[in-house]
């Protein structure tokens, strides 16, 4: 018995989270409002869930990286010094064909071609998408003040606090997942463009010219690489190595190699196809005003190859200009020995919208099982919104109680739900539509043998395991760090 993948637009995965439970449109009773999205009961779990694996990986499991959770509010001053409140321009276009509005580089505006028709564009006038707000309750007094449109400044202004705080030494990180707003003209395909979003980004500095030592994590990491010239030259991308592109040139810098690599490597550990993606170079148009040179890490969306995470070069920009604006010195002591300063560079700036990670893991879930006529949603274990669900076969009496005592222990550690409504096989499938990886069922015998039965999500098999060991045995599977058949006795087909 095996589910298989199911392709499905990015209306049909709305609709779905909205059944579900996972995310509904802001303020829905009312029309919803575009561009903001409610997260329910199974959301919140799994995107609590995805930010915490984004942050055991980045920052947990190095000793380069610290994190940082910076104010969405801040002086309006960084967004002078950054740039953000003269550069960050985009120029607001409709159709003339078809009325479909969107923005472009003003650079880009001569030729732009309306991607749904090919139709030319008006041009509505340049805007800035960052939300203004005033500080201070007094008319007269009040400052006007922005909502941050992306994490990384607080991490570029108050880097010099953080880099001698917590001791850090070059090359090093500085992490951060965060609210951002953009009031973008057309917000649209679900969370892939919203006006209220989160990032999780990460500043990486190096000292100017340092090569990366770290090569050797990523030496067999293959994905597809689309370079400027290739798009230009309407070439098809070409899969390799990303260590040798870098080797050959392809991809200019070490540092660009390496986190393209790790970051595709985060989303294969956590269960994504890597054919799925691929690294796009932005065109010398495409650039933001901050960047020398800027990669795309792209998914195969339904609604085509589309920007999944950026890999901006800022190079010295954000510290140069915070560093003339707030006339304080960002530089830091690179050679202890020759007490010799620099001012570092941020050569790879992985940057992430946890709505866009949150659609990649959805669309690599979702699958659908013939024999058991059901949606399958095969999260990896750690993302799943549940790690189990418990349910006493029959829902009264000492069964009950021993279920409730078995997710009162479990709820410890893991979020876990109790089920004690409709059939076993309905609550099977209500289970293994939300992706929760481990059905525990308690019986008659359990209230015995001080056993229980697992089941696993993806192949309905079953094993029993000790109520005492419970605890460690999900712990060891959610971690893929024992085998299911290995996990327990196996059971026929003990309760179906
Ligand atoms: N600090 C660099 C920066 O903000 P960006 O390419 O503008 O760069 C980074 O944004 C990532 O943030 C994007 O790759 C995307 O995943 C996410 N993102 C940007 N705008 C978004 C929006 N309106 N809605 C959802 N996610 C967005």
């Amino acid at each position: 018995m095996k589910d298989v993948p199911k392709k499905i637009t990015i209306d049909e995965l709305a609709t779905f989270c909205k059944r579900k439970g996972f995310a509904y449109p802001s303020g829905e009773v009312y029309g919803g409002l575009a561009g903001f999205w409610d997260f329910g009961p199974l959301g919140v779990e799994f995107l609590n869930n995805l930010k915490h694996a984004w942050w055991q990986y980045h920052v947990h499991q190095r000793e380069d990286v610290v994190g940082i959770d910076g104010s969405i509010i801040t002086s309006p001053k960084v967004w002078e010094a950054s740039g953000h409140v003269n550069n960050f321009v985009d120029v607001a276009v409709v159709c003339k064909k078809c009325g479909h509005k969107t923005k472009v580089d003003k650079h880009e505006l001569k030729d732009a071609k309306c991607d749904k028709c090919g139709g030319t564009y008006e041009n509505l006038g340049e805007f800035n998408p960052m939300f203004t707000t005033e500080v201070g309750p007094v008319k007269k007094d009040a400052i006007k003040a922005y909502l941050r449109p992306e994490t990384a400044q607080s991490i570029f202004a108050n880097f010099k606090l953080i880099y001698e705080h917590a001791r850090l030494q070059l090359p090093c990180g500085i992490a951060q997942i965060g609210k951002a707003f953009r009031n973008e003209i057309a917000p649209r395909e679900f969370l892939f463009r919203a006006r209220e979003f989160e990032q999780m980004e990460l500043e990486y500095f190096v000292a100017p010219e340092a090569i990366c030592e770290l090569m050797d994590e990523i030496k067999s990491v293959k994905l597809a690489v689309y370079t400027a010239e290739m798009q230009e030259k309407k070439q098809e991308p070409k899969v390799m190595k990303l260590h040798d592109a870098w080797k050959k040139g392809i991809i200019k810098t070490d540092w660009h190699a390496y986190w393209l690599a790790k970051e595709l490597m985060w989303f294969v550990s956590l269960g994504a196809d890597s054919s799925h993606f691929r690294a796009r170079q932005h065109t010398s148009s495409e650039k933001s005003h901050y960047a020398v040179d800027t990669w795309d890490l792209e998914y195969q969306f339904p609604m085509g190859w589309r920007e999944l995470q950026g890999f901006a070069n800022r190079g010295n920009y954000d510290l140069t200009e915070h560093q003339k604006a707030s006339k304080t010195s960002f530089e830091v002591i690179f050679d202890n020995a020759t007490g010799k300063k620099v001012l570092p560079h941020v050569v790879c700036e992985p940057s992430l919208g946890v709505g866009r990670a949150f659609i990649v893991f959805m669309l690599e879930a979702y699958a659908f099982d013939e024999k058991r006529q059901n949606t399958i949603l095969r999260l990896n274990a750690r993302l799943a919104p549940y790690k189990a669900a418990v349910f006493p076969v029959v829902s009264k009496g000492r069964q009950l109680e021993l279920a409730q005592k078995v997710h009162r222990e479990l709820g410890k550690e893991f979020s876990t739900l109790f089920d004690d409504s409709g059939s076993i096989g309905r609550r099977y499938a209500r289970n293994d539509e939300m992706g929760t990886p481990y059905c525990i069922a308690i019986d008659e015998d359990s209230l015995k043998d001080k056993s229980v039965t697992i089941r696993d999500r993806d192949t309905t098999k079953q094993i029993r395991v000790k109520i005492d060991e419970l605890r460690d045995t999900l712990r060891k599977l959610i971690w893929d760090e024992i085998a299911f058949e290995k996990a327990g006795k196996k059971v026929e087909t003990r309760v179906k």
